[in-house]
């Protein structure tokens, strides 16, 4: 398994590990990039901003969640989304002046009024206006500063959408992004149908020196190591496996060095974690909003409680910071073996084996 465990290069960024926290809108804010280094995410990625948000944000408490980067934190990515290119060097200057290390560009989100709006996605079917992106962004970002594009796999399943994804990939390339994150849905897919694992391994293969990272489908430490394994992508940008699941990133790293599955977190480890996230919370939020975000992820934690679909419940309950305290405390202090997550969803080409023996 070692010959998995490489460290990954983007540009002049080394990282420790090719596990990625992907972008996640309404997720991936400081508190959750955190957690997810402290346990081991070789960077991660603040949520999707557009790109003239972020030009006209002004600097006061209501946007600062958006731009605070912590000198421990590094090395962290920012993540630019729309249609007009002009407004996209002068957004990424902003970002990077707020300390962000990377810029990523999207164009892969699906929703309806991301397309409606010809953004993300929808620019998977413009590769002119794209690429002017990629070479607006490029042209003004410092060198040591490496820019990254996201893609789906194609706008849909199109001969003509086909040419158009090589179109933006290789043109990407030529204007000097350093890596592409590829998603295996067709943006018109949605979330339908699993992640194509084989369409990104056949693209990793024809394109051996072009620094490639797949997402799609990795819900589990074993779905990580199988995507390393069977696409051969340089890193892996884990999405909706690390959400209230940032063991994901240390148990996938156990298995990359070929060790066994390491045990789920204890219910009072998990109390630990789930505390430490509700403290970056409330170091940037008001308490009314920490406890309404603790309670969405607290949904997603829940997961790995023996009693998960009780404690489901009871986060679901909380309306209160005191009563998601009380909640901590009176259900989170056994010693008690908490779980795997539960996914019902699994890519095709996905053995979770790993996560039943321990073995890959
Ligand atoms: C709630 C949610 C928010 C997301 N936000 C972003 C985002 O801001 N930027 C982005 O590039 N992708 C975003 N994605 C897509 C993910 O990064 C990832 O590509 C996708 O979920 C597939 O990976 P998965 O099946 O392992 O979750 C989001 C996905 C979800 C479910």
């Amino acid at each position: 398994m070692s010959e998995l465990l490489k460290p990954l290069k983007i540009g002049n960024l080394e990282f420790e590990s090719c596990l990625v926290q992907a972008a996640l809108s309404g997720y991936s804010d400081w508190p959750m990039r955190q957690i997810s280094r402290e346990m081991k995410a070789a960077y991660t990625i603040h949520e999707v901003m557009l790109e003239k948000f972020v030009v006209v944000a002004g600097n006061g408490k209501r946007n600062q969640h958006h731009f605070k980067v912590t000198e421990d934190e590094h090395p962290v990515g920012a993540q630019l989304m729309g249609s007009e290119p002009e407004q996209f060097g002068p957004a990424a200057t902003r970002l990077v002046e707020s300390g962000f290390d990377l810029i990523d560009l999207n164009f892969a989100c699906p929703a309806k009024k991301v397309s409606g709006r010809c953004r993300g996605g929808y620019l998977l079917s413009q590769p002119e206006v794209a690429l002017e992106i990629v070479s607006q962004v490029r042209s003004i970002l410092p060198e040591n500063i490496p820019l990254t594009v996201k893609m789906r796999r194609a706008f849909d399943d199109t001969a003509e959408s086909e040419d158009q994804f090589f179109e933006i990939f290789h043109g990407a390339f030529e204007r000097g992004v350093a890596a592409i994150t590829v998603h295996g849905r067709y943006v018109v897919q949605k979330y339908k149908g699993p992640s194509d694992w084989l369409f990104l391994q056949k693209l990793k293969k024809d394109h051996p020196t072009r620094t490639l990272l797949g997402s799609g489908d990795l819900f589990t430490a074993s779905d990580c190591v199988d995507m390393l394994r069977i696409t051969g992508m340089d890193g892996i940008s884990i999405a909706r496996g690390a959400i209230g699941n940032p063991w994901i990133f240390p148990q996938t790293l156990a298995l990359l060095r070929g060790e066994n599955m390491p045990e789920p977190p204890t219910v009072k480890e998990q109390k630990k974690i789930i505390q430490k996230h509700l403290n970056y919370c409330l170091q940037m939020y008001d308490p009314k909003k920490a406890s309404t975000l603790m309670r969405k992820f607290g949904i997603y934690y829940s997961r790995l409680h023996p009693e998960s679909e009780r404690m489901k419940e009871k986060f679901i309950a909380v309306n209160s910071l005191e009563k998601f305290m009380t909640l901590l405390d009176e259900c989170y202090s056994s010693e008690e073996a908490g779980c795997y997550p539960l996914f019902p969803e699994m890519n095709p080409l996905a053995s979770r084996a790993t996560d039943i023996a321990g073995l890959v």
